[in-house]
C-alpha cells in the first residue's frame, strides 16, 4: 500500500473537525508552555492566537503620488503600527472589494502585511546604496519593504528556490516599481557557494513550520507536528549558516520567523553559535517604538537555558501586540569566514555607460516629459524587445551565478524603435506627465480595470478630446495604466495587464 494517503501533504484532505481540534489542542499547550504558568497570558495567548488579527497594510514609498495619496486617506482612518510608522492598522471602514482588488493595492501604493511582519525589515534597517540580500524572498512582503526603505538605491537581491512562488515574488516586485533588485532561485544554502563576506545586511526570514499564524491559516495545523518543527529547525540552522558566511564583516544579519517555538527560533541561534563561536553575535535591538521588553514572557527556567544574550532577540506574542506571532534576532558578524571565490564585486558601478539605451532615455523625455533618473549603480539595457532599468552587476552576476532568474524593472518594450511605457513605469514616473494625460471618472477607471475598453462620449468636450493615440490614464492622484485615444477621439484603449484587472475594482478606504 501506498503510503500517500498519510504523508504531510495528505493531512490536510483527510483532517475530521475533531482532528482539526486536537490538533490545535496540542499547538497550543506545546507553545503555552513557553509563558510563566497561573498567570492570566496563557488564556489570553490561547484566545488570541486563534483570533483573526486586524487589517493591515504599508504604505508602498516607491511609488510617491500613490503613497502621498494613500497616506493622507489612512491617517484620517487608521492607526499607524507603533514600529513602523508606514504601516496603518484599518479603522472600521471596511474596503468596498476584496483587500486584493482595490485600486490601492493594484496600484502597488500599499502591500497587505500582518504588522508583525514588517518588524523584520525596521530591525534590518537597510540603507539606500547598500547591498542586501534577502535569503527567502516570496511572495516579497519583506523584499518589498526593503526596496522601500533602501528607496531603489543600491542593490537588493532577492532569492527564492520555488519556481511557484517565484512568481508571485515577480508580480509583487514589480507592482511596487522595485528596480534595484537581482532574482535568483536556488536553495538559500548553495547561494553560499557563490556569496562570500559580500552582503551588508542580509533578511533570512526562514521556512517555517508558521505556529504563530495558526489563527490567519488554519491550514498550517495539517502540517505541524512538535517532530515537523524539529525537522524544520535542521534546515533552518543550515540557511542561517550559509547567510553568516555571506555577511560581510561589520554587516547586519536578521533571522525571523513567524513561529513561537525555540525549537525554531533559539535553538537555530545555538546551532549557529556551536559552529562560529564568538564570530557571531547577537546585538540588541533597540530603540523599536512599542517594544518595550524584547523576549516578552518567556518562562524564565526555559530563558536560562539559552545564552543571556538571547534575550535581546524580540518575540511577538499574539495576545501582547494584537497580531500574529512571531521572532526576529539581530546578529553581527566580526571577522570574515572562509570562501574559495569571489564571483561579483558587489560594488561594482557603472559610470559613463553610455549605450544605445541611453538614446531610449532622450526618448522617454522628449515624448513623455519623463527625465530618467537612473541612480548610481544601476543602468538602462536595451534588450531585443525591452528597455530595462537594471543594477550595473547584474551582468557580472549572471554570467557566474547558476541560480540567476532576473535582473530589474522593465522600462517599457520595444518595438521598431517605439517604446510602450510598461506598468511599473507608469506608476513611478506617470505624474510627471502633463500633455498626454487622460483624466478619467471612476466608472472608466472601473470599466478599464472589467475590460480594458472604454467608450469617450461623443459630446464630451473637454481638453482631453484633443488628445490621440498614447497617454498616461490617470484619476486624480492615480496613475492608472498606459492607453491609446482611437483616432477619432471616442475609444480609449488601456493596458492594465492581466493579473492587475477585475472584473470589479473598489476602493480600499471607499
Ligand atoms: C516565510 S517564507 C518568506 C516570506 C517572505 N520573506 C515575505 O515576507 O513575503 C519562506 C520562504 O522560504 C522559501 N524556502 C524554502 N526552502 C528554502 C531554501 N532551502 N532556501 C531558501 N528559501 C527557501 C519558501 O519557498 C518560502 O517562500
Amino acid at each position: 500500500m501506498s503510503n500517500n494517503a498519510t504523508s504531510p501533504r495528505n493531512r490536510k484532505a483527510a483532517m475530521s473537525p475533531a482532528q482539526e481540534a486536537e490538533r490545535l489542542e496540542a499547538l497550543l499547550c506545546h507553545l503555552e508552555r513557553l509563558l510563566p504558568a497561573d498567570t492570566a497570558d496563557r488564556q489570553r495567548f490561547r484566545e488570541a492566537i486563534v483570533a483573526t488579527p486586524p487589517v493591515c497594510v504599508r504604505v508602498n514609498g516607491l511609488l510617491p503620488s500613490h503613497a502621498q495619496a494613500v497616506r493622507s486617506l489612512l491617517e484620517s482612518v487608521g492607526r499607524p503600527v507603533a514600529w513602523c510608522e508606514d504601516t496603518f492598522t484599518l479603522g472600521d471602514r471596511a474596503p468596498d472589494a476584496p483587500l486584493g482588488n482595490t485600486l490601492e493595492v493594484a496600484l502597488g501604493a500599499v502591500y497587505v502585511q500582518a504588522k508583525a511582519t514588517t518588524l523584520a525589515a525596521r530591525v534590518l534597517d537597510p540603507q539606500p546604496g547598500e547591498c542586501v540580500l534577502d535569503l527567502a524572498a516570496a511572495p516579497g512582503g519583506k523584499a518589498t519593504h526593503i526596496a522601500s526603505l533602501m528607496n531603489n538605491q543600491g542593490l537588493l537581491v532577492c532569492n527564492e528556490p520555488k519556481q511557484k512562488r517565484m512568481a508571485s515574488l515577480v508580480g509583487n516586485l514589480e507592482r511596487c516599481g522595485v528596480h534595484h533588485c537581482l532574482l535568483t532561485g536556488v536553495d538559500g544554502a548553495q547561494l553560499a557557494r557563490s556569496f562570500h563576506n559580500a552582503f551588508d545586511r542580509i533578511l533570512l526570514d526562514a521556512p517555517c513550520s508558521g505556529d504563530g499564524i495558526i489563527g490567519k491559516s488554519r491550514g498550517q495545523l495539517a502540517y505541524w507536528s512538535p517532530e515537523d518543527a524539529v525537522r524544520k529547525s535542521y534546515q533552518q540552522v543550515g540557511l542561517l549558516r550559509a547567510a553568516f558566511h555571506m555577511l560581510r564583516p561589520g554587516g547586519i544579519l536578521v533571522y525571523s520567523t513567524c513561529s513561537l517555538s525555540t525549537e525554531e527560533n533559539e535553538d537555530v541561534l545555538l546551532g549557529l553559535l556551536r559552529r562560529t563561536g564568538e564570530n557571531a553575535q547577537i546585538l540588541g535591538i533597540d530603540g523599536i517604538p512599542g517594544i518595550e521588553s524584547s523576549t516578552g514572557p518567556l518562562r524564565e527556567d526555559i530563558a536560562t537555558c539559552y545564552p543571556e544574550s538571547f534575550r535581546r532577540c524580540i518575540r511577538i506574542w499574539p495576545h501582547e501586540h494584537q497580531t500574529e506571532g512571531c521572532f526576529v534576532a539581530r546578529v553581527g558578524k566580526q571577522a570574515a569566514t572562509q570562501g574559495h571565490t569571489v564571483e561579483a564585486d558587489l560594488k561594482l558601478v557603472a559610470e559613463d555607460y553610455a549605450t544605445d539605451a541611453d538614446q531610449m532615455g532622450d526618448y522617454v523625455q522628449q515624448k513623455w516629459g519623463i527625465a530618467l533618473d537612473i541612480p548610481r549603480g544601476q543602468q538602462l539595457v536595451r534588450g531585443h524587445r525591452d528597455l530595462t532599468l537594471r543594477p550595473a552587476v547584474s551582468e557580472v552576476i549572471a554570467a557566474s551565478l547558476p541560480a540567476f532568474v532576473r535582473a530589474g524593472m522593465r522600462i517599457g518594450g520595444l518595438h521598431k524603435d517605439h517604446l510602450f511605457l510598461s506598468q511599473q513605469s507608469v506608476g513611478l514616473w506617470g505624474d510627471s506627465v502633463s500633455d498626454r494625460r487622460i483624466e478619467l471618472t471612476w466608472t472608466q477607471v472601473q470599466q478599464l480595470f472589467a475590460h480594458n475598453h472604454v467608450d469617450l462620449p461623443a459630446d464630451c468636450q473637454s481638453p482631453d478630446r484633443q488628445i490621440r493615440g498614447e497617454v498616461i490614464c490617470g484619476y486624480g492622484p492615480w496613475q492608472i495604466c498606459r492607453g491609446v485615444i482611437s483616432r477619432e477621439g471616442d475609444h480609449l484603449t488601456g493596458f492594465i495587464p492581466r493579473g492587475l484587472r477585475h472584473e470589479r475594482i473598489g476602493r480600499l478606504i471607499p
